[in-house]
């Protein structure tokens, strides 16, 4: 398993494609073949900006989709050749082995998911980042701490406001709530309503009115206990 890499070798460059070490599953870890992978706005932003005591060279990418080639000591879950999608942990491993931009990425088991024959991996690699926080930001604990999302939720009686339902995360945590048993409110641009209300949001308000804030306010901030 020859493997190659779009390296980051040093503060604001281009990516260079170079080989890159073998990829190899440790403990509680798989390792993918990618086939498709999805420019995240973190990768972006760590290579147009440059992050303080950032290490290069480094291997960028969170969101990736392949199929698994490789499988660790102690993984249960996961199996051989399955179709599965991750979030590429990268630097938060401190190897560039985790980062998402190569042909092999080693990945922790809990960030991998796998998917359905009906969903191609072009569709479902936008999906891993954008899923891990919206998680993040509704179950952990010290955060909004909701119930677990369920095929079928019972009603919390909360309602959650989110700024920007249209958005990669916004999308994710619109049906990770309803998922939940919340009530949602939300914004999106006028050409987005349809969307957004087919996510589950029960309102939505268009965000590019200057008066967004008064009409939502009105409208629903006597059932808002969450805001996001
Ligand atoms: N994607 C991820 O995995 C991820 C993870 C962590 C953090 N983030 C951060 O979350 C933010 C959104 O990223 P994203 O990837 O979800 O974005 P995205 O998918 O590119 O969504 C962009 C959408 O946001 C909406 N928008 C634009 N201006 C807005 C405003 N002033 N108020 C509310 N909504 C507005 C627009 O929707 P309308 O056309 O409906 O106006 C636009 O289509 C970024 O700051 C990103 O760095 C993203």
């Amino acid at each position: 398993m020859s493997n190659q890499a779009a390296w980051l070798k040093a503060p604001k460059a281009n990516l260079e494609v170079d080989s890159a070490p073998t990829a190899k599953a440790g403990q509680g870890e798989v390792v993918i073949k990618n086939a498709f992978l999805a420019i995240n706005p973190v990768d972006w932003k760590i290579q147009s900006y440059g992050f303080p005591n950032y290490k290069y060279p480094d291997i960028l990418g969170r969101d990736i989709a392949g199929e698994i080639v490789e499988i660790g000591q102690d993984v249960t879950r996961l199996h051989l050749g399955q179709r599965v999608i991750a979030h590429a942990l990268g630097r938060l491993v401190g190897d560039p082995a985790y980062g998402g931009f190569q042909l092999y990425t080693v990945a922790k088991e809990i960030t991998v998911a796998s998917i359905p024959d009906s969903l191609s991996y072009e569709h479902a690699v936008v999906l891993p980042l954008s899923i891990s926080t919206a998680a993040a930001g509704l179950y952990q604990k010290g955060f909004l701490e909701v119930p677990y999302s369920t095929i079928d939720p019972k009603p919390t009686g909360k309602t959650i406001l989110f700024w920007g339902g249209s958005s990669s995360v916004g999308s994710t945590t619109i049906q990770l709530a309803v998922a939940s048993g919340l009530t949602v409110v939300s914004t999106a641009s006028k050409k987005n309503f349809d969307y957004v209300k087919a996510l589950g949001a029960h309102h939505v308000f268009d965000h590019s009115s200057a008066t967004a804030g008064c009409v939502i306010s009105q409208s629903v901030s006597h059932q808002l206990r969450i805001y996001l």
